[in-house]
């Protein structure tokens, strides 16, 4: 199998990258697949702290500055490899001011040449450091919420990955069962009439073992595994890593609702 490299980004932030990349990959490592998770939130580093990794020597930063070699930067966790980003104000300052693309790709090929799987936790939105995390990847895993907002941000940010070259394969939808919100099959035929065929690849609920899970600075799939949310993401591990059929069959046409059909008309100046 050739290996995967592949951005968990959004176009809104909080909507979940960090604790899906940490526990996507978790996953993944469990069912035998070499894993590794880099933090590519160069700004608003913290999937460290979700993986449970407190004390960071070096870091994404460390590479970016020429300090050190990726491989130098590689901690264990959880049977994967995770690359953290620092936190350092003074270090994300200069980093930032000083960051070049070709770095990024550099320590992305080095990091697949040893794993199957390589998920990126992309900043939110389409600032420098995102299109450079979705541009080295060479898939895109958006995640959203469902609300109508996180739907506009994920069609800009999936047109965006197209003109990277980051193909979408399909999207995870999170938080779900939270309060008033979209059906996935709504969301479905959206993508369907504004992008092509999308699928929603994972409906992961609402669950507060996440959060108590993040607390402890252990990933939900360890921490509680037969919850609500380590099970969706399990299956979804499954469907990435090719051992599992999508799960939701592609949805019937039928009519969108009117706040639907308005933002189809102002993304793509077509009356849906
Ligand atoms: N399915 C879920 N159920 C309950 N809480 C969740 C769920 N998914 C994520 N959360 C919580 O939502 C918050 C935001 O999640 P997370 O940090 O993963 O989002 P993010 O997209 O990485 O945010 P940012 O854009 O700031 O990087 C966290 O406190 C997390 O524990
Ligand atoms: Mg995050």
């Amino acid at each position: 199998m050739k290996p995967r490299s592949i951005s968990i980004a959004s176009g809104k932030g909080g909507t979940g990258k960090t604790t899906i990349t940490a526990n996507l990959g978790v996953a993944l490592g469990a069912l035998g697949k070499k894993v590794t998770i880099l933090d590519g939130d160069l700004a608003m580093a913290n999937l460290a702290i979700v993986m449970g990794i407190h004390h960071v020597k070096t870091s994404f930063l460390d590479v970016l500055a020429g300090k050190v070699d990726v491989s130098s930067a590689i901690c264990e966790n959880y049977g994967i490899k995770v690359v953290p980003t620092g936190f350092r104000f003074e270090d994300v300052h200069e980093t930032l001011a000083k960051f070049k693309r070709e770095k990024v790709e550099k320590a992305v090929k080095e990091l697949l040449a040893e794993s199957d799987f390589l998920l990126i936790d992309a900043p939110a939105g389409i600032q420098d450091a995102t299109i450079v995390s979705m541009a080295a990847a060479r898939e895109m895993l958006p995640v959203c919420n469902p609300s109508h907002t996180s739907l506009v941000d994920v069609y800009k940010l999936i047109r965006y990955g197209n003109l990277l070259g980051a193909w979408t394969r399909g999207l995870v939808v999170n938080r779900v069962g939270k309060k008033a919100e979209i059906p996935t099959s709504e969301i479905e035929q959206f993508m369907g009439r504004t992008l092509g065929n999308i699928p929603v690849l994972a409906e992961i609920p609402e669950d507060s073992k996440v959060q108590e899970a993040e607390l402890e600075g252990i990933p939900v799939v360890v921490y509680e595994p037969d919850c609500k949310a380590s099970v969706a993401i399990n299956e979804l591990a499954k469907f990435v890593a090719g051992e599992a059929d999508l799960p939701y069959a592609p949805q019937e046409a039928r009519d969108l609702n009117e706040t639907t059909r308005r933002i189809i008309q102002a993304l793509t100046g077509r009356r849906a």
